[in-house]
């Protein structure tokens, strides 16, 4: 639809966790006027539900090159190393510049600041805040500094459609979808120089995900439309420890933090057996895939839906102090950790791929930028390291906010626009990602792929009736999930978070390098 309403502004950040926060403060000062738009409020994006913490060399006897290597292993071959370089070097200042902005992490009695351990990680290394809350308190600190920034200006609950593209396919501006925000309402326009794109991942692709309900791949979808790369989107990654509520409860799950097994818990099977005994030399501190995939085999040879953590001995005061959001959460469903088994399974946690960016977050579109959870940097390969990501959100927007002001493009004049926008009606979503949950899931192999791709084909053809948010959140749900069933047909081996049951191998004669997803004919 034509834009009802324009605006300008130099910058347009999408998405306001760590990532976008980050660069809308960092370049608040050096190009204009700053405009964050996001979908809901501000604090309504993953960033707030992380609990294990942030990652980075801070502690005695710790150096940026053990986090490199425990980064690398993770990621099974297919880091960027120069991203990977990037990212623990420039860590440990990143973190210090986030506590000097107020965010409070957690102290031992000394005054020093307290690291646990989580999985692939060979020392305690991440830095949490109110236990187990610290994406709640880092996306606290953002939302007060810019608060204390009002030449910032935000428009929320306003979906970023698509790109204004001009005739040299490059960015000049982007159209929204607000909803209900007075005379911004409907579809407008925002005529800018460059966009930085920080929406987040695509958990809701799948039926059982610790994402939460605004995760739907709208920032994928839209840089794949304007003509970007999307890289590595295989690379789905399932959180080994999920709170398990039964075969009929969708959306958002509880996570029960790999720092919880950081702290001593363990994973036993119904028999009792502590199985991750004797899979890797970490045990339950494995890689994230690596006790995922454990897990996973354990159900199947024993049929049952989920296994048990077992972290009664914690004990209650301990849990009390160290775990308070978990532990009330598990209580609420009837759970107590203190006394009761927890029962976990894997479920959709974080998205390793995504748009395509060079060292500087710079995408293949001329004046589009990525960082965070929508961006494929390189860092995590085929499997994320715990706690990477909110480092991985800080350090590539404080990268893209130092090269960005330089290079800002002139103003130009969107173009014709001859895309078509392909609305989809909001119902397909239970099919969509029941689909994707049983064929593109945890394990995959070809004739399920080749059966979830004939599924999102009929699904594409069943249009919306109005043009509203569910409309534009099905298509993109849509988008993504076929260029992520492309990409893991594409990836015939298995790596990292990436299982395929008919090549169960890592090949890396044919696959050392990435899976690279583009627009042909309008479909992934
Ligand atoms: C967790 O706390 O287990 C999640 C941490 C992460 O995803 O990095």
């Amino acid at each position: 639809p034509a834009p009802g309403w324009t605006i300008e502004a130099d910058v347009v950040v999408v998405g306001s966790g760590i990532a976008g926060l980050t660069a809308a403060l960092r370049l608040k000062d050096h190009v204009g006027k700053v405009l964050v738009v996001t979908k809901d409020r501000l604090a309504a994006g993953s960033t707030q539900w992380a609990q294990g913490g942030i990652a980075a060399a801070l502690g005695p006897g710790d150096t940026p090159a053990e986090h490199e290597l425990d980064t690398l292993v993770a990621g099974a071959g297919a880091c960027d190393a120069d991203a990977v370089r990037a990212l623990v070097t420039e860590g440990p200042d990143a973190v210090r510049e986030l506590i000097a902005l107020g965010a409070m992490f957690d102290h031992d009695p000394d005054g020093v600041l307290s690291l646990t351990r989580e999985g692939g990680h060979h020392r305690d290394r991440i830095a949490h805040a109110g236990g187990d809350a610290t994406g709640a308190e880092i996306q606290r600190a953002l939302i007060a500094a810019v608060g204390r920034a009002p030449e910032i200006e935000i428009i929320k609950r306003a979906l970023a459609v698509d790109l204004l593209l001009d005739d040299d396919g490059g960015v000049a501006g982007l159209t929204l979808h607000v909803m209900g925000e007075g005379q911004r309402d409907g579809v407008g326009a925002v005529r800018c120089r460059a966009v930085v794109l920080a929406s987040g991942g695509l958990g809701q692709v799948f039926s059982q995900t610790t994402n939460p309900s605004v995760s739907t791949g709208d920032g994928m979808a839209l840089a794949l439309r304007a003509g970007a790369t999307l890289r590595d989107l295989e690379f789905v990654q399932f959180h080994p420890t999920v709170m398990y509520l039964g075969p009929d409860s969708h959306g958002q799950q509880p996570l029960i933090s790999e720092a919880v097994r950081g702290e001593g818990a363990f994973l036993v099977d119904f028999e009792g057996n502590r199985f991750m005994q004797g899979v890797h030399e970490l045990a339950d501190l494995a890689p994230r895939d690596v006790v995922a995939k454990a897990i996973m085999r354990r159900m199947i040879e024993t049929g049952h839906d989920h296994m048990w953590l077992d972290a009664r001995h914690l004990g209650a005061e301990f849990w009390q102090r160290r775990f308070p959001t978990i532990l009330a959460t598990a209580r609420e469903h009837g759970v107590d950790p203190v006394t009761d088994l927890i029962p976990v399974a894997p479920a959709c946690h974080y998205a390793s791929g995504g748009v395509r960016t060079d060292l500087w977050g710079r995408s293949d579109v001329p004046g589009l930028y990525a960082t965070g959870e929508v961006a494929c940097s390189g860092v995590h390969g085929a499997n994320r390291l715990a706690s990477n990501s909110l480092l991985e959100g800080l350090v590539f927007s404080r990268r893209i906010a130092e090269v960005l002001p330089g290079e800002l493009r002139s103003w130009s004049v969107p173009a014709a626009d001859a895309r078509i926008p392909g609305l989809v009606d909001p119902g397909i979503r239970d099919e969509l990602q029941a689909t994707m949950s049983a064929k593109v899931g945890v394990l995959r192999h070809q004739a399920g792929l080749d059966e979830a791709a004939v599924v999102l084909d009929k699904l594409a053809g069943i249009a919306a009736d109005e043009i509203d948010l569910g409309a534009w959140e099905a298509a993109n749900l849509l988008t993504v999930s076929t260029a992520l069933t492309a990409a893991a047909t594409l990836r015939q081996e298995t790596r990292g978070s990436h299982w395929r049951e008919d090549f169960p191998e890592r090949d890396d004669e044919r696959f050392a390098g990435h899976v690279d997803i583009v627009l042909r004919d309008g479909q992934p």
